[in-house]
């Protein structure tokens, strides 16, 4: 309880000291600690990583690496790092996080700041013996001259030190980036990206704007190339009406319940076209154990989120484990996998 007050505390600065304070905390050990060990019937697989609890957090809060630990202590079945990109950029200028407490939702158009690859190799491999499944979230620099060799760079890196990676595409904070998801883009980036690969899982992570004929050529470019599954979704550039807050018309990516329904219709979408055995992490307006289980039946195998954290606290986390596994069981799953796309 104590940190989800702080989490409220936090509300009175702006929304980018609030992160950089909770990093911080983090840091010096004043996170919360799951102490109970996760129901059995959470236990589930993802491209062969082996979870104990299907919740993770998503990309974009921890950007350079710096508290993996704690935040796997907090209760989370994985985490995903970054965005990284080769060199170190300060992104857009500030301010470039806004809250949308009426809609429960952020608008951010932080454009990839992080200290950049070399920074974010020392912090994973000073935590390489600690265990857990910690994945890379992969950018592109700002004003780079050849994207494709920035994602090659960091994936080259790194793939000894983490136990996934996302190519990311999708953020809209980045221009053209989100280009690279049409199809002969695509070809070109996957390509070369996989010719580097490691043995760690590899997954393309999507914009929720795609228009619903690009899912067929995304399944074909990622099953061609033997990626390991999708990330659905990124954040939107859509504005929905029922937005209420003042700050709605901000620039930038759109996150938390308004982008849940387009998020969820797409890992739908993604599960029909692509059949069973692709890996669908499901993503976007994660906000209690409800929310999660509906994208777990549209045909995710695992979920992330974020904004939901900023709103709720830390506490969220065990409150959607537990409702999970009591959905799970009084809909008589033995376990996560046989709920995926069960609706
Ligand atoms: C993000 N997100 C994000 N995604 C990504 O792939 N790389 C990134 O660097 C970031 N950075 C980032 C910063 C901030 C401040 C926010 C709010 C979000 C997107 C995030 O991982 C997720 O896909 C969306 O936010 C949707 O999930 P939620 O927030 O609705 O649970």
């Amino acid at each position: 309880m104590i940190h989800d007050i702080a989490t409220r505390l936090l509300h009175a600065f702006d929304p980018e000291k609030a992160h950089r304070l909770s990093i911080m905390g983090l840091k010096y050990g004043f996170g919360p600690r799951q102490l109970r060990q996760d129901d059995q019937v959470l236990a589930t697989e993802l491209a062969g990583l082996k979870l104990s609890n299907p919740l993770g957090l998503a990309a974009g809060y921890d950007k350079n690496g710096d508290v993996p630990d704690a935040l796997l202590a907090m209760g989370f079945g994985f985490v995903e790092l970054g965005a990284v990109t080769p060199r170190g950029q300060d992104g857009k200028p500030k301010p470039r996080i806004f809250r949308l407490p009426e809609d429960e939702a952020v608008i951010n158009r932080m454009g990839f700041p992080n200290l950049g690859l070399e920074n974010f190799a020392r912090n994973l491999r000073a935590r390489a013996q600690r265990g857990g499944i910690v994945g890379v979230n992969l950018g592109a620099n700002l004003d780079s001259e050849d994207r494709v060799a920035d994602y090659v760079t960091c994936l080259d890196a790194l793939k000894d030190d983490a136990q996934f990676f996302t190519v990311n595409i999708s953020s809209p904070n980045t221009p053209g980036l989100r280009d690279m998801q049409s199809k002969q883009t695509l070809v070109e980036l996957i390509s070369r990206v996989v010719e580097v690969r490691g043995k760690a899982p590899l997954f393309l992570k999507i914009a929720p704007d795609i228009a619903d004929e690009e899912v067929a050529d995304i399944i074909d470019v990622v099953t061609t190339y033997k990626m390991d599954g999708l990330i659905v979704s990124n954040t939107t550039l859509a504005r929905p009406d029922t937005l209420r807050s003042e700050l709605a018309e901000e620039m930038g990516g759109l996150s938390g319940p308004p982008v849940f329904e387009r998020s969820t219709e797409l890992v739908r979408a993604f599960r029909n076209a692509a059949g069973p055995d692709l890996n669908i992490i499901g993503v976007g307006g994660v906000r209690d154990a409800d929310t999660a289980y509906a994208k777990i039946r549209a045909g995710a195998n695992a979920i992330q989120l974020y904004t939901a954290l900023v709103y709720e606290g830390p506490s969220l986390i065990g409150r959607i484990k537990t409702g999970l596994a009591e959905r799970l069981y009084s809909d008589g799953f033995a376990s996560v996998s046989e709920a995926v796309g069960a609706e």
